[in-house]
Formats: structure tokens, C-alpha cells, sequence
């Protein structure tokens, strides 16, 4: 099975209830991990690479790596999708490497830091649409601005500066046409989201609620979404790491905002913590080991066993035989049929 368009997964999703999971990779370790995960759940799933990871892998050897994944997994529907692209220019770069799917992060400058005005946001945005949507590739935006900052990304701010207001994400998706709405509700990048578990007040559900009202049928995007699990950390610092005590998105929220038309869900952190403790226990344990295979195996069969239980519980698990792929060019024809709304 050839690279498929999120677009599709997004729908399938959509009429069967349940979210996506979309993991963040850098190197073959990772998609391996994330491809036995899925296989193991029979999952449909959304590989996902950012900026720094495109560069960190020279981007022809990430693309391979996924080529390779769809000729091992057959029978995985897969998405390789950019993550918070910056620019028009990124985007398109993305297209032309054979990405299915990619994300105009309008909500920043291309300086990927200074929170954009709404007609910066949506000149940008309608432009990837236009430019991937005759092409049958997918685009997801962003309105409002996410907290934190991952490798550069990020405008640093408190998860609630800028939240989505609901008209506006409204009018935004009115003007772009896009397929799948990354929304900002209090949460951020990194493992440093909140510092005790959070309550209505820091991670702001009743307003994803009301996105979900007024855009019924708009696919949501939860960025932000690792649960940065306590036993992960513990097993980091047990092993001479200094992770700061810290709370992340706790899954019930993530399942209340599947209930509430969340489809796609960005997970990193978790997996980095998962690698690096494992990594961590090898070099405490076994010091006398040289042979990166003897800690690299933990790292990915961790990171595996952390993708694996979010396939479960996102609901994705048993889905991967669901529906046949729809080509690029299907889904060119029909996003000719309905043209961008101005
Ligand atoms: O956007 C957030 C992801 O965790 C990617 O992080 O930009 O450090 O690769 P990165
Ligand atoms: P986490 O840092 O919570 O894993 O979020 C990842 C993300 O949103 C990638 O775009
Ligand atoms: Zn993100």
C-alpha cells in the first residue's frame, strides 16, 4: 500500500468515533516502533515529521524510511505528514518530497515564534490548500497559538495566551477550506505542560466543546497531547535523570475530546521519554555495554509499548482493515468537485 492521504483516515475516523494518533519521528527506530505498534493493533496511523526532523534526516533518508514502512506493513494504512510547517515554501518542498499530508502552522510567522494576524494566518493557509488539495494532499491549520517551544518551534508563550476563539476558527475554516483544524485550548509542546494535574481552568475543554458545536463536521487537532505519565518519568530520573516533577494531557481529556470531534492527536514527548529512560537503564545497568543495538532494542521496544497503548485507547486499534485506500489523484478529483469557499 502506498503512502494515503489523512484526509481519508480523518473521515474513516470520523464515521467510526474514534482518533488518530499522529507521532513524531526522526529516524528509522522510531517509524519501526511505531509501525509494529500499529501492526500489533492493526491501526491505521499518522507518522509525522517536523521541521528539525526533516533536517536531522536529510529528508530523503525519512521519506525512504517510509517507503520502506509501506512495503514491510502492507496492510497499515500510513500518513507521512508534515508537522507545523512555517511557510508556504515548506509546505510545498514537503509536497514535492512525497508527504501525504501537511500542516501550515499560520498561527506563527515563518519565524515559527511571533504569533501572526488572522489575514496573515489565512492568506497562508488557503494557499497550501490550493496548492496540496490539486495534488489529492491534505492540510491541516492552525488558529490560535499553542504554549511552549520544541527545537526552535513555538512562541513560547503560556498555554493560555492565545487560545481559539471559536468565530474565529469559524470564519477560518469558512476561508481556507481546509481538512483538519489544530485548535489551541491550554495545552504545550514539551513536557513541562502543567504543574499539577490540570482542571477546567488550565486545560480548556469547554472550549473545544464549543469549537466542536459550531464546526459539527470540521476534523479537530489536539496538538501538545503527551500525558508525560509519571512511571516514564520516574524511570528517567531512577536512572540519574532530572526531570522536574510535571503534569501532561491525561487520556480521559484526550477520550472527552475524541467524543467531541478531536480526530487527530500529536504525540512526541511521551516517546522521548520512553526512549531515554529505557537508554537510561541500559547505561545504569549494563555499563560495561558499547554495542548501540543493546540500547537502542529497549528504547524502541519502549516507545512501541507507548504507541501501542495510545492506538488503544485513542480507539484506532482494529481499524486498519476497515477501507481501502483512496489514490492521491481520487482525491484530487474530488476536492475539484468542491472547490475552495472564498
Ligand atoms: O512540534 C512539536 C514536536 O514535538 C516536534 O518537535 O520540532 O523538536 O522535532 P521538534
Ligand atoms: P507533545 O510535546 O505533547 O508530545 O506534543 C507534540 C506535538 O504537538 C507535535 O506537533
Ligand atoms: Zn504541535
Amino acid at each position: 500500500m502506498s503512502l494515503v492521504s489523512m484526509r481519508q483516515l480523518l473521515d474513516e475516523a470520523a464515521k467510526g468515533g474514534y482518533g488518530v494518533g499522529a507521532f513524531n519521528v526522526n529516524n528509522m527506530e522510531q517509524i519501526q516502533s511505531i509501525m509494529e505498534a500499529a501492526r500489533e493493533t492493526k491501526s491505521p496511523v499518522i507518522v509525522q515529521a517536523s521541521r528539525g526532523a526533516r533536517a536531522y534526516s536529510q529528508d530523503r533518508f525519512l521519506y525512504h524510511l517510509m517507503l520502506a514502512a509501506t512495503e514491510i506493513y502492507p496492510e497499515i494504512p500510513t500518513v507521512l505528514h508534515l508537522d507545523h510547517g512555517n511557510s508556504v515554501e515548506t509546505c510545498k518542498s514537503a509536497i514535492d518530497m512525497g508527504f501525504t499530508s501537511v500542516m501550515m502552522d499560520g498561527s506563527l510567522m515563518p519565524d515559527g515564534k511571533t504569533p501572526s494576524s488572522f489575514d496573515y494566518n489565512v492568506d497562508a493557509t488557503r494557499r497550501v490548500v490550493e496548492m496540496a488539495h490539486e495534488k489529492g494532499i491534505t492540510v491541516e491549520g492552525e488558529i490560535g497559538c499553542l504554549g511552549g517551544i520544541e527545537d526552535g518551534h513555538g512562541a513560547g508563550l503560556d498555554g493560555l495566551a492565545h487560545l481559539t476563539d471559536p468565530d474565529q476558527a469559524v470564519e477560518f475554516v469558512e476561508k481556507t477550506g481546509l481538512d483538519a483544524l489544530a485548535i489551541a485550548i491550554g495545552t504545550s509542546h514539551g513536557a513541562y505542560k502543567f504543574t499539577s494535574k490540570p482542571t477546567g481552568a488550565t486545560l480548556k475543554m469547554d472550549v473545544l466543546i464549543k469549537i466542536h458545536k459550531r464546526l459539527p463536521n470540521v476534523h479537530l487537532v489536539m496538538h501538545g497531547s503527551s500525558s508525560v505519565p509519571k512511571d516514564l518519568q520516574d524511570i528517567i530520573n531512577q536512572y540519574g535523570g532530572k526531570l522536574k516533577p510535571t503534569w501532561g494531557v491525561p487520556v480521559e481529556e484526550i477520550q472527552l475530546g475524541i467524543r467531541n470531534g478531536v480526530r487527530k492527536i500529536n504525540v512526541d514527548t511521551d516517546n522521548r521519554l520512553a526512549i531515554t529512560g529505557a537508554i537510561r537503564k541500559v547505561f545504569a545497568e549494563k555499563p560495561e555495554e558499547f554495542d548501540p543495538r543493546s540500547y537502542i532494542k529497549p528504547a524502541r521496544e519502549a516507545m512501541k509499548k507507548v504507541v501501542a497503548l495510545r492506538m488503544t485507547q485513542f480507539g484506532q486499534a482494529g481499524h486498519a482493515g476497515d477501507y481501502s485506500p483512496i489514490s492521491l489523484a481520487e482525491m484530487a478529483k474530488h476536492y475539484g468537485a468542491q472547490p475552495v469557499l472564498v
